[in-house]
């Protein structure tokens, strides 16, 4: 695979085969369609936000199977189209408008239209997936029309007995896996092996080499500011990386396993994790997202950081040169610095489901304080876990934060005082002022260093609150 390297991909736009040639694998898909005259995809905000670039995509869903994915072409670089299936908004008619245009047009979902074809292609993925929930445009801004005309039509189409169709059987057809592929345009080269061994090669020939994944923050890198990369290496095709393994003891989740299916696929095991999922960007980027880029970009602000951190998770660091496991805790080691060695990639995290031997029960939740609900970066991110013995004592501690310093951390001191005190307000109101003390946060736009210090104690108060009424998390997202 190092020896040859094509010049052309080929991919399928609206069930045409299109082979295009010469062009920078790091062009974003949306560039590439709106070059083509395919200008009924929009660009608004460029970086994943609006949704107006949605298209729909062939992919494998959490349940193996292949469906259409909503995905924001504006974070999708043209390498990571090769051998898919591509459906815009050109081709979601068939002459005559299809249910989900109808619906639009019925309920009066569009007014100025720019946002429209941005909705038309999130609910043309739903309508076949038929998770027809508000959560299906939860990507998509919509700027005049307002939503609830747009929620009509969800769920006139929820209502409507749906037909097989050519899209549904173009299903029924699709290819399930992405095979190898390696391509030069523009002096750029894209590789996408599909086993580890094949990246260790790669990667003796190109040590330079950067890794990408669902691209949603390198493409980020890509679509707003340009950026190019001499060579890349797609991790998305690798079969080890993909693991998904639910173990009695323990829980292993793939490098490369799309936050979609983490949600959908574990949902109800670490009550922590649902939640920051559930408030983890919108439906488009979970579905390119992966944990191991979550974890490998090492921004302090990442989401899921805070939550492993809370649950002592481990990941396990493969080379050439084998395999390491190290705990995450030790993994973060200073401003977008990890302890991964030239070479090295993040193959997998592990997650232990076991309790401190002496607890007979376990609390953990996780909170995410942004500007905004969804599809939103977080001001503080905090995810916490109590072990309690049978009297209620605390016997293992757990307090991790984003957002409050140069890395995702734990504040380690107010670990070691909680073990041992009784878990009750009186214990938790005692610590508050440590605990606002622990990190040194920075000022930004987003939000005050004193607002970010006092967000780390009362999120662990409002934990205590919340873990004495567990129904009080459902109430608040209902
Ligand atoms: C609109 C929008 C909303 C977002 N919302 C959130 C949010 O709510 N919370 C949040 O935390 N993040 C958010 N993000 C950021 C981003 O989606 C996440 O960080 C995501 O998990 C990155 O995964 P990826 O697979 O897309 O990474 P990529 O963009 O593919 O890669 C990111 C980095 O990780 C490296 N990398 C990838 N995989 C590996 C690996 N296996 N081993 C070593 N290095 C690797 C790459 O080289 C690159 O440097 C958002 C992004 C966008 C565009
Ligand atoms: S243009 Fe806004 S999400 Fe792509
Ligand atoms: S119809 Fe104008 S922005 Fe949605």
């Amino acid at each position: 695979m190092v020896q040859s390297i094509d010049n052309h991909l080929t991919f399928t736009l609206n069930g045409k085969t299109v082979r295009p040639q010469e062009i920078s694998p790091t062009l974003t898909l949306l560039e590439f369609l709106r070059q083509q005259g395919h200008i009924g995809t929009k660009e608004g905000c460029g970086d994943g936000d609006c949704g107006a670039c949605t298209v729909a995509m062939i992919a494998r869903g959490s349940d193996g199977q292949p469906h259409y994915q909503a995905v924001n072409s504006c974070l999708i670089p043209m390498g990571a189209v090769a051998g898919r299936e591509i459906i815009t908004v050109e081709g979601v008619s068939n002459g005559s408008l299809h249910p989900v245009q109808s619906a639009m047009v019925e309920t009066g979902g569009s007014q100025c239209g720019y946002c429209t074809p941005g909705f038309v292609m999130s609910l043309f993925a739903a309508y076949y997936n038929r998770k027809l929930d508000d959560g299906c445009v939860e990507g998509n801004l919509c700027r005049c029309t307002g939503y609830l005309a747009i929620r009509r039509a969800a769920q006139q189409l929820i209502e409507a007995e749906s037909e097989p169709d050519h899209f549904s059987e173009a299903l029924d057809q699709a290819a399930l896996s992405l095979s190898e592929f390696s391509y030069r345009g523009n002096q750029q080269q894209f590789y996408r092996p599909t086993q580890l061994a094949e990246v260790f090669e790669l990667l003796q020939q190109y040590p330079d080499a950067t890794f990408v994944a669902g691209a949603t923050d390198l493409g980020l890198e890509m679509s707003h500011h340009r950026q190019t990369y001499p060579v890349l290496i797609s991790l998305e095709a690798v079969t080890e990386l993909h693991l998904l393994e639910v173990m009695p003891q323990f829980v292993e989740i793939g490098a490369a396993v799309p936050l979609s299916h983490i949600e959908e696929n574990l949902r109800g095991i670490f009550p922590s994790l649902d939640e920051m999922l559930f408030w983890f960007a919108a439906r488009q980027v979970r579905n390119r997202a992966t944990m191991g880029g979550n974890i490998g970009t090492a921004s302090p602000i990442g989401d899921l950081p805070p939550v492993l951190l809370a649950l002592d998770a481990e990941v396990q660091l493969v080379s050439g040169l084998g395999s390491r496991w190290l705990p995450l805790v030790n993994f973060f080691k200073g401003y977008r610095q990890t302890d991964l060695q030239p070479g090295e990639l993040i193959a997998s995290v592990k997650i232990s489901r076991s309790l401190t031997p002496t607890a007979t029960r376990r609390l953990s939740q996780s909170y995410k304080i942004g500007k905004r609900g969804t599809d939103d970066i977080s001001i503080v991110a905090a995810a916490f876990t109590i072990d309690l013995d049978v009297n209620h004592q605390i016997v293992h501690a757990r307090l991790a934060y984003g957002g409050v310093a140069a890395t995702p951390a734990r504040a380690m001191g107010i670990e070691e005082r909680l073990v041992g005190q009784p878990w009750t307000l009186e214990t938790v109101r005692q610590l508050k002022p440590a605990l606002q003390e622990a990190f040194t946060p920075l000022t930004d736009l987003r939000g005050s260093a004193s607002y970010r210090k006092r967000l780390v104690a009362n999120l662990f108060e409002k934990f205590f609150v919340e873990m004495s009424d567990t129904t009080s998390i459902q109430e608040m997202r209902g």
